[in-house]
């Protein structure tokens, strides 16, 4: 798993400022005297301590303290009555199931005698600048646990895991697992954000009050899932909202059954524990053994929602996409999914090359269709090998086109899946999770690889690789299309079965690792039948997510901004397809449609066979409007100014470039009612004291009323009035500074 890390001009840089500075500086820090530990890093500072019973108790997540201010030493809470004890309602890093307490744990253990009793103590910790270790001991019984914290030094975002060790003589099991319990203290009015969904409905964003009880978000399907992402915000009804008040929130970087749980205890503290997902979930520890857990990483804001995910995205373009800190700008691409389904062949797909060359685009994907017996979802899945009869001379000959034309070429595989009806089923039907004697419960008819078992997952790297040395291909579509069903390893103890839920995520992320490592160029996007396996885990891995199978222009608007409250731009790919779109029969503008996408990595899944001269012209302009924000657009701070949730008439988001020389404004109107004219947009985040042009994105005349040239100041107090009139209007507009 990786962790967060410095580019290492950057890392070289930051310590020789903190050894100048001298140890009070350092991100992470223990003072002996009190015994609390502080990792300090951008405008947060995250504190716990060891209290007098040996507990890690938290003690400060939230804004930047002064160095000298006081924070312990840390004192447990005393019982509340017989019924809520010490250990129970004081606010534990990683409580484990033990010594009486209810509230949610971390860590739950069960030993071959019978005992599922752990208490955990303090043993010792190590620091190493912004990455601190400490290592708790059960109080009876060889069992350690190493917690590890890491701090961004810009945006102060944490990272929590824990490595679980069995250093006795006889085997545990794990029952549950976490990587981390984050605390808030008490407060009234904390209120919960998330986001849930399904296939072709993700990213709503949900809000509700944090009240008695847990709330519990949670993938019990093998992979990420779109009916919840691993992911949570919380903010304060009475000051909070998208610019401003205290925001905490979090993201867990797993890509298999996950939880993250909620829970306000009786006496008001808020627990947020996430981790591996605990249902169906065991792990034997042999003697020498560990498990180590997922990072868990967590943030603070005082700018409101808005402010907090700028942060997020901004630690995930450093720290967590690939590219060392610097992601590369997603080329515009062209996918012809939904133009042609399986029917590709070699003749149709150059013809759509040269079309999708005319308008700029820049990569050029084959999805699903091109091997194997695959002509329909019914057979062929786990072939690999071109399907002749649609490329008799195999994929060459297209590939050399589409370099040709000047694009890079890449190629949708599913490779965790398998049909029945394929020659490798034929040949190792015992590759799939099942339970020998069940039925095997096909979805999509397909079934799944368990990538857990060695064999397997050296056969998905074999044709992975294969297929990439043996062509030019620059970038895989990885698809998922399906969850877990009968998840059994029949080929372990049945004791061990269950390490399915870790071995299988384990090496997915080993296989995407290993291929990227022998084939550097490579860009990965993942994609599982729209968002179902996005998250920081497979984030670090893949260079690009597919949100949705929904690309419905207005109903993207509303997933993309429930999208941006976890994820960046930088990685979120949206296609300008077909009107009226499959999803809703809606009919929308060309121009509408490109400015939905523009929000993000822009794409185009049209049927190109289908547009006219016209459709040609105004496709050119807007992908080479796209091409001059789109490092704005993908890498600036993202300003969320009016929302389309809830049922708004318009929406509008503002990106700005990093030095804030370059915005781009993008307004929609959904439905104009009653003849009313819409205020004006007031702008965020530019310079006030700058002087910035405003030109249409695309071309075109400024409205009438509307200046060529103000201040910052005057874009954000006096604003732009977009004259738009009817129903799904849009306009775009660039702002550059003088
Ligand atoms: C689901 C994906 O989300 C689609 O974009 C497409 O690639 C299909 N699978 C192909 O089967």
């Amino acid at each position: 798993m990786r962790r967060p890390s410095l580019p290492a001009w950057a890392a070289a840089a930051l310590a020789a400022q903190l050894w100048l500075a001298a140890d009070a500086q350092a991100a992470a820090s223990f003072d002996a005297a009190t015994r609390v530990f502080r990792l300090d890093g951008g405008r947060v500072t995250y504190a716990f301590g060891v209290n007098e019973a040996g507990q890690l108790q938290t003690l400060h997540w939230g804004g930047r303290l002064a160095d000298a201010d006081p924070l312990g030493p840390a004192k447990s809470l005393p019982s509340h009555s017989s019924f809520d004890l010490s250990a129970s309602i004081t606010p534990q890093e990683f409580p484990a199931q033990g010594g009486g307490i209810f509230t949610e744990v971390a860590l739950k253990i069960a030993y071959a005698d019978g005992n599922r009793d752990t208490v955990l103590r303090y043993l010792s910790h190590r620091i190493e600048r912004d990455a601190l270790t400490v290592r708790l001991r059960d109080v009876a019984l060889p069992l350690e646990v190493s917690l590890r914290y890491t701090i961004d030094p810009d945006t102060g975002v944490v990272g929590r895991s824990a490595r679980i060790e069995n250093l006795g003589s006889a085997p545990l099991r794990i029952d549950q697992a976490a990587s981390a319990a984050y605390t808030l203290a008490p407060q009234d009015d904390y209120r919960l954000h998330h986001l849930s969904g399904r296939w072709a409905g993700e990213w709503s964003l949900q809000q509700r009050p944090v009240s008695e009880g847990a709330t519990v978000l949670e993938s019990r399907r093998g992979s990420t899932g779109q009916q919840n992402t691993p992911w949570f915000a919380i903010d304060r009804a009475g000051s909070g909202g998208e610019d401003n008040g205290p925001v905490w929130f979090g993201a867990l970087a797993w890509s298999g059954s996950w939880r993250i749980s909620i829970d306000k205890d009786p006496l008001g503290t808020v627990r947020v524990v996430g981790g591996f997902n605990p249902y169906d979930f065991a792990y034997r520890l042999g003697p020498g053994e560990s498990l180590d857990t997922p990072v868990f990483y967590a943030g603070y804001s005082d700018a409101g929602m808005g402010g907090a995910s700028r942060l997020l995205h901004r630690f995930e373009r450093d720290h967590i996409l690939p590219g060392d800190g610097k992601p590369r700008l997603r080329p515009v691409l062209y996918n012809s999914w939904e133009a042609t389904e399986f029917a590709v062949d070699e003749a149709g797909q150059m013809a759509l090359a040269e079309k999708a060359a005319r308008i700029g685009v820049e990569r050029f994907v084959v999805d699903d269709g091109w091997f194997g017996a695959r002509n329909s979802d019914k057979a062929g899945l786990g072939d690999w090998t071109v399907n002749r009869a649609k490329f008799p001379d195999g994929l060459k000959p297209l590939i050399d086109k589409v370099h040709g034309l000047g694009m890079e070429f890449g190629l949708w595989v599913e490779p965790e899946m398998v049909n029945p009806d394929s020659d490798l089923y034929r040949a190792h039907p015992d590759w799939v999770l099942n339970f020998p004697g069940r039925p095997r419960t096909p979805a999509r008819n397909q079934l799944v690889l368990n990538l857990a078992r060695r064999d397997v997952r050296d056969h998905v790297l074999q044709v992975l690789d294969t297929l990439v040395s043996d062509n030019d291909i620059q970038f895989l579509k990885w698809d998922y299309n399906r969850n877990w069903s009968e998840p059994g390893w029949p080929q372990l103890a049945p004791e061990d079965q269950p390490k399915v839920y870790v071995e299988y995520v384990r090496n997915l992320y080993w296989i995407l690792a290993e291929l990227r490592r022998r084939h550097p160029r490579l860009e990965i996007e993942s994609c599982s039948g729209g968002g179902g396996r996005i998250d920081l885990g497979i984030m670090a891995l893949t260079d690009q997510v597919w949100p949705s199978d929904n690309t419905d222009p207005f109903d993207r608007l509303s997933m993309q901004d429930g999208f941006s409250h976890a994820y960046a731009p930088a990685a979120m790919m949206a296609w300008v397809t077909d009107s009226p779109n499959w999803v809703d029969r809606r009919e929308t503008s060309l121009e509408y449609r490109f400015l939905s996408s523009m929000q993000g990595a822009l794409g185009i899944g049209a049927n190109l066979n289908h547009w006219q001269d016209a459709d040609f012209a105004t496709a050119s302009r807007m992908v080479a409007a796209y091409k001059q924000v789109r490092a704005t657009v993908q890498q600036g701070d993202l300003y969320r100014l009016i929302s389309p949730a809830n049922g708004s008439r318009r929406s509008a988001t503002l990106s700005v470039s990093p030095d804030r020389r370059q915005a781009v404004l993008f307004a929609f109107l959904h439905s104009q009612s009653k003849g009313m004219q819409e205020p004006a947009i007031r702008l965020r985040g530019l310079d006030p004291g700058r002087r910035y042009r405003i030109a249409r994105l695309g071309g075109g005349a400024l409205p009438e009323a509307m200046p060529a040239e103000a201040s910052g100041a005057y874009w954000m107090e006096r604003g732009l009035a977009v004259p738009m009139r009817g129903d799904f209007q849009a306009s775009g507009f660039v702002l550059e500074a003088k």
